[in-house]
């Protein structure tokens, strides 16, 4: 089974790919919690797989909170891995997620990392179309490569994108993400043409439509940027620094129709 969580389908995307392999269910992190299940039984050989994005060298907080709910049953000597998906670099990401699993009994057997489309686009704009494509494609090959580790169930640490002192980077950087994730920081302008596509697609049920416009009803959120890239009219910005960065969906991760 492969557990994922993804706003802009590069996570989506890349758990595919890899549930492909063996014909392995995947399930929505956000979709188990609302439905408050997260009780699950390995059947024999079963794998355990994650695929999440990295969030200032960390992961998302819905992840954090999903492990505190998970309840692998059965889980020992099963193949437990976790595939960051990034930017650039991951950082600490999948050590901060093994610990946390670690807490809950679970060791993790393999840590893995793929660079995807960066979809922060606060601090930095979009690349242009060539750019992305070359970065997908690049990706592909990075997944393929994971893809037979983990058919072979290799045992290890393979992230070859943490970057420099990324324990330190995750220690400076992720204090950010945890204690801001600020609602107050989203806005929309007048092209909003009240779709509803923000309010039922954020992971957290943050947004309602009120009036015709979204409102942010939570103070904070998980800060993964879904509404913001994935609003038709382009009518979401952040702390006034996205207005000309560009918008981006995975192309291949056949978004519109579903739920993530
Ligand atoms: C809040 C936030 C923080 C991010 N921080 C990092 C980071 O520390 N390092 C990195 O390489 N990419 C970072 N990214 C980019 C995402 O990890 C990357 O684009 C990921 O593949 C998005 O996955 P998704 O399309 O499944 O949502 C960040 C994205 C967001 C929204
Ligand atoms: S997704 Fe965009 S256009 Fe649709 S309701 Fe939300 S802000 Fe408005
Ligand atoms: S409000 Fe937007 S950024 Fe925050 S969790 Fe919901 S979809 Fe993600």
């Amino acid at each position: 089974m492969l557990f994922y969580f993804s706003a802009t389908g590069n996570s989506l995307y890349a758990a595919r790919k890899i549930a492909e392999e063996d014909n392995e269910q995947i399930f929505s992190i956000p979709e188990l919690i609302e439905e408050n299940s997260c009780e699950f039984t390995l059947k024999p050989g079963e794998n355990a797989g994650f695929v999440i994005p990295t969030y200032y060298y960390g992961i998302p907080t819905i992840v954090a909170d999903f492990i505190e709910k998970l309840k692998l049953n059965d889980v020992q000597g099963h193949y437990v891995y976790v595939v960051m998906t990034c930017g650039t670099t991951t950082g600490n990401a999948a050590e901060m997620f093994a610990k946390l699993m670690k807490k809950r009994g679970v060791t993790v057997s393999a840590k893995y990392a793929v660079v995807m489309v960066d979809n922060y686009v606060p601090y930095y704009p979009l690349p242009g179309k060539d750019i992305q494509k070359i970065c997908l494609d690049n990706a592909d090959r990075m997944l393929a490569d994971i893809q037979q580790k983990i058919a072979a169930k290799e045992t290890g640490d393979f992230n070859t994108v943490k970057g420099m002192l990324h324990g330190f980077g995750t220690f400076i950087a992720y204090p950010y993400y945890k204690y801001g994730r600020k609602t107050k920081d989203f806005h929309v302008n007048d092209s909003c043409n009240h779709c509803g596509i923000c309010e039922r697609d954020c992971p957290v049920k943050a947004i309602r439509i009120v009036d015709s416009k979204p409102v942010w009803e939570k103070k904070t959120c998980v800060l993964c940027l879904g509404c913001l890239h994935r609003c038709p009219k382009a009518a979401i910005d952040y702390r006034n620094t996205t207005v000309k960065s560009g918008r981006y969906m995975n192309p291949n991760a056949g978004l519109k129709k579903e739920r993530v």
